[in-house]
């Protein structure tokens, strides 16, 4: 009968029990400690991030390489654990209507794996409010005087808002982003319909515009050049599309070209509507790449290929000037069959000037004579 019961499969209580244990740890910690080593070194050394564009990219990249460098061994290590225990102490052929062993835990085991995880978590915490309070503090006094750009989403485009000439007087609506280099700009995020979110990946900031409240966020730009605008909260059917440029220029090239955005809204601006024949320098199908258009409309003399919106050569085909400004700047009047209204940014006349408006109505009305 003894020898019987050694044939068979030691109990679980009894295998626990056996030395094997201890000197099996010793290949799972070897694992985990090279998991963790191939993971921070592949976390560290792929390039996650487009460029840094702004003061605050710099520590919000390394604030993301210490969250690897801590969170990735923790990741491993628990990892570990649940796939060795997985396999160590699976039920084997003939264990099935067996229990397992009592087990009335164990206090020093269980304060160090909640120290540990909730230090790690305090000091993290702590590092991540620094770098928040350190990136959201207005500039001091001495440096230059921050810049307020108004941020407005809606289906699907964005409007940036610059600072009247005079107080009191009318804003400066603009569908580009320009902000000065390495001075410090405060974005005030509205939306007039749903959620979106107002994003420069090489600022590194990000803030959803939420309807009825104002978020906000600052940069310094310290990188000339342009960057995508990106809406960065599923919004419609256009989302993928609610896409601009942000422009980082030299203080006295921003200073100049507000300066004539605010010459062009006084009414001073060139290329007069109502004179007729004087719109000489625009070009409307400049306008129509400029903006974009055919990122949703199909056009075969723009040699564009957009399915989002209409095709024009076939919906303006033989229309009239009047039919095509309105589909511009009141693209919800009339839907063409198999489009759905709202997808199309109702604020063309505002974000373009009227010469440029009239270019593009001219240019797509001799397109369309075909
Ligand atoms: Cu707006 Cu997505």
């Amino acid at each position: 009968m003894a020898s019987e019961e050694r044939t068979a499969p030691a109990p679980a209580s009894e295998r626990l029990r056996t030395a094997d244990r201890p000197a099996s740890l010793v290949p799972m910690i070897a694992i985990a400690v090279i998991a963790s080593l191939v993971g921070i070194a592949l976390g560290l050394i792929i390039d996650w991030f487009p460029l840094q564009a702004s003061t605050q990219a710099e520590p919000i990249d390394t604030f993301y390489d210490v969250l690897i460098i801590a969170s990735v061994p923790m990741f491993v290590l628990v990892s570990a654990v649940v796939l060795y225990c997985a396999w160590r102490f699976k039920v084997r052929p003939g264990e099935e209507d067996m229990d397992g062993p009592p087990i009335h835990g164990n206090t020093r085991l269980e304060v160090i794996w909640t120290l540990i995880p909730a230090v790690m978590m305090l000091a993290l915490c702590t590092y991540a409010f620094v770098v928040l309070q350190d990136a959201e503090k207005a500039p001091a006094a001495g440096e230059p005087r921050e810049l307020n750009v108004k941020v407005v989403g809606e289906q699907f485009t964005w409007t940036f808002f610059y600072p009247a000439a005079t107080p009191g007087g009318e804003e400066i609506a603009s569908d580009e982003l320009y902000v000065p280099k390495d001075r410090s700009v405060l974005f005030t995020i509205k939306t007039k319909d749903v959620l979106h979110d107002f994003w420069v990946p090489e600022f590194r900031w990000k803030v959803d515009a939420v309807p009825g409240v104002d978020t906000k966020y600052r940069v310094t730009p310290t990188r000339l050049g342009t960057y995508p605008v990106v809406c960065a909260e599923l919004c419609g059917l256009g989302h993928a599309v609610m896409r601009q440029s942000a422009h980082v220029v030299e203080s006295a090239e921003f200073d100049r070209w507000l300066q004539e955005k605010r010459t062009e809204a006084a009414g001073g601006g060139e290329g007069g509507e109502d004179e007729g024949g004087q719109q000489a320098d625009v070009d409307g199908k400049s306008v129509f790449t400029d903006n974009d258009c055919g990122s949703c409309h199909m056009l075969a003399d723009a040699g564009t290929d957009g399915a989002i919106g209409p095709n024009l050569d076939e919906t303006l085909a033989g229309r009239d000037a009047n039919y095509i400004r309105e589909s511009i700047v009141a693209p919800n009047e009339q839907i063409t069959k198999g489009f759905q209204a709202g997808i199309m940014p109702p604020n063309y006349e505002q974000t373009l000037s009227a010469a440029e408006l009239d270019a593009l109505v001219t240019y797509l009305e001799e397109v369309a004579k075909g």
